[in-house]
């Protein structure tokens, strides 16, 4: 079917082309400042087959990012323990900011320039982040690539024998520590260094995506994890194999960002990283997340 005659049926200018890689897709052919109902319809499904979508070449304001990424769920930033300030732009009080970018010597949003290893947003909470959404302001000419991992395909490389008994246990996400190595606050009187005692909520393993139905690794991040009930040294070496399924070649994507790239993710089903853009120049992502729901 010729793309007019679908546009004719459906209403609808969108339309979807994979990446190629292990995971993402592109949206073309829709209006992010007033998407119709038809469209959205496709950019939701894209995004559950995809995990990941991309949308080039936005020219949208802060306000209109906003209303677009409430048609995905309802908008909650992370909490304010995790950010420099509450509130980031006036006119679209929910976008935070992530950028290396200093105004009167002070940050002006989140994460420096330094690598980011891979993780799925607020995992170590109770009821970690559904979507996020980047929007690219400014962005180096290199560097400050995404990387996007598949969740779904990590646990369909486990061996079977291993998923049966995954589905028995539970990993700890600890909480008290940022991807820096830092105290997180109301954390300052945690001494430990040991994961078996770093406070933090209990996930299962193998989580089902409410919306696809399909079960998913769940992971969070390499530091700190713990799997209650093993002696340390058993939960390390599982830990670190479920590790060695979750990145593998084939189940990956990279973004290479150009100013107006509207990227959004599905935490429940991906892990990202940011590879260090130090030197390379200023950075600054406008960030919008979902509310999500406790992991079974
Ligand atoms: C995030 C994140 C990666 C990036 O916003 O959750 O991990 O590329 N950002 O800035
Ligand atoms: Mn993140």
């Amino acid at each position: 079917m010729s793309t007019n005659l679908a546009e004719a049926r459906t209403g609808s200018g969108a339309h979807v082309q994979p990446t190629g890689g292990g995971l993402g897709a592109d949206i073309l052919g829709v209006d992010v400042a007033n998407p119709g109902e038809a469209d959205m319809a496709i950019i939701r499904q894209a995004l559950l087959d995809h995990l990941v979508i991309r949308i080039r070449g936005t020219a949208i304001d802060d306000p209109a990012f906003e209303r677009f990424g409430a048609r995905f769920g309802e908008l909650l930033p992370s909490p304010d323990f995790t950010r420099s300030r509450p509130t980031y732009l006036r006119d679209a009080p929910n976008v935070t900011v992530i950028s290396n970018v200093t105004e009167d010597g002070k940050p002006i949003g989140e994460h420096g320039d330094g690598e980011l290893h891979w993780h799925t947003d607020l995992a170590f909470t109770d009821t970690p982040s559904a979507l996020t959404m980047l929007l690219a302001r400014e962005v180096p000419p290199t560097g400050g690539n995404t990387s996007f991992t598949n969740m779904y395909a990590a646990l369909e490389a486990v061996p079977q024998d291993l998923r049966a008994r995954l589905t028995r246990l539970r990993l700890k996400h600890q909480a008290s520590h940022n991807a820096q190595g830092g105290k997180r606050p109301g954390y300052q009187d945690i001494e430990t260094d040991d994961v078996r005692e770093m406070p933090g909520p209990q996930h299962p393993i193998i989580r089902t995506h409410p919306e696809s139905g399909r079960q998913a690794l769940y992971l969070g991040r390499r530091f700190g994890s713990y799997i209650p009930g093993l002696p340390l040294a058993k939960s390390e070496a599982l830990v670190e194999e479920l590790w060695s399924y979750a990145v593998q070649p084939g189940h990956t994507w990279a973004q290479e960002w150009r100013v107006g790239d509207l990227v959004i993710w599905d935490n429940r089903c991906t892990m990202h990283r940011r590879d260090a853009f130090t030197g390379l120049g200023r950075r600054r992502m406008h960030r919008l997340t979902t509310r999500g729901e406790r992991p079974v």
